[in-house]
Parts: structure tokens; C-alpha cells; sequence
């Protein structure tokens, strides 16, 4: 079934975007992460102190999987989802993928003062960003459908210009 999924870096607005073009669409949205925390009754900050990254990473795997397999809906992911190979192969099986782009700088503009984003709970968040952006920008672009930048922009206009691209592909809240 023709899932819409939502990828892109920390700060590009996933879940808020998500929520409105999902409202939509008349589709129901969900958000890997607050799924996860749900699940765990903790943080994810919390997850990563006790399991490490790799803990998250498979809790997110697990979720992944599962949101794919069950309604149709907009799915809102977590920043490094593009990583595992299997959450990859999974979006190129018959889901409509919008890759949010977003520059360091709109992301550190959009993330300082959030706490709860373990990855950038460091001295130089700048720094961080940058490095992350330059090991997942291909993986983002390799699963794309569509790509929409968010930079400067407000979530109601980045929403209204998936719509538009949506419209353009075929893509509708209707069951396909
Ligand atoms: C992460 C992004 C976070 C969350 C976790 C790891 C990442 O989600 O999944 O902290 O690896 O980029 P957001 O992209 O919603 O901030």
C-alpha cells in the first residue's frame, strides 16, 4: 500500500509538516520517534544513555517495519532512518518518499532550543550537523520520490508546496 513517508535532517520539520499534509489528505499520521518513545514509557535521550545508538536503531528498525506493514498513513521519521540498509529497501517498496532538504544552517536555526536530540548533545552542534549532513545527504537523495526544501520557510507553505508536487505525481488520500 502507497505509504507517504517523510525523511530528511533533524529540524526540517517532519512531524509538523507531516501532521498538517497528512490532515490533508485525510490520511492519519504517525512519527517513528513517538512511536518509539511510546512504546519504551522513556526518551529518546534516554533510550541512547542506556542502549547506545545502536539500541535506538534497532527499536526504530522494528517500528519502521511494522508502521509499513499496517495503514495506510504519512509517516514522519527520525533523522538518521536512511542509515540501515533494510528501513531503504523498505521505502523503495511501493512508498511515496519526500526528502525535506534542509541546510545546517536552517537546522541549527530550528534545533537550539531543543534538548531532547541526543546526537547534539555537544559542545559544537555547528560541527555535528555538518558531519551528519555529509555522510546521509546521498542516502536521502537515493530514496526520494520528490524533494522539497524547507529553508527560510514556514511549515504551512512547505506543506502546501507537497501538496502540489503530490498532485503532480498522482499521488491522493485515496486508497491506491
Ligand atoms: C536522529 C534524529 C531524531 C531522533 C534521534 C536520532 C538522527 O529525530 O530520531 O535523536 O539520527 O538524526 P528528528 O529527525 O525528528 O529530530
Amino acid at each position: 500500500m502507497n505509504k507517504l513517508i517523510l525523511i530528511g535532517p533533524m529540524g526540517a520539520g517532519k512531524s509538523s509538516i507531516g501532521r498538517r499534509v497528512a490532515d490533508s489528505l485525510g490520511l492519519p499520521f504517525v512519527d517513528t520517534d513517538q512511536v518509539i518513545r511510546e512504546r519504551a514509557g522513556v526518551g529518546i535521550d534516554f533510550i541512547f544513555e542506556k542502549e547506545g545508538e545502536a539500541g535506538f536503531r534497532r527499536r526504530e528498525e522494528a517500528v519502521f517495519a511494522e508502521l509499513l506493514g499496517g495503514e495506510r498513513a504519512v509517516i514522519a521519521t527520525g533523522g538518521g532512518i536512511v542509515l540501515s540498509e533494510s528501513n531503504r529497501r523498505l521505502m523503495r517498496n511501493g512508498s511515496t518518499v519526500v526528502f525535506l532538504e534542509t541546510s545546517v544552517e536552517w537546522q541549527l536555526a530550528r534545533t537550539r532550543r531543543s534538548h531532547h536530540r541526543p546526537l547534539l548533545d555537544t559542545p559544537d552542534p555547528a560541527a555535528r550537523l555538518a558531519e551528519i549532513h555529509a555522510m546521509r545527504e546521498a542516502l536521502y537523495r537515493e530514496c526520494a520520490t520528490l524533494v522539497v526544501s524547507t529553508n527560510g520557510r514556514r511549515v504551512v507553505s512547505v506543506a502546501n508546496d507537497v501538496l502540489a508536487e503530490l498532485r503532480r505525481i498522482g499521488f491522493s488520500g485515496d486508497a491506491s
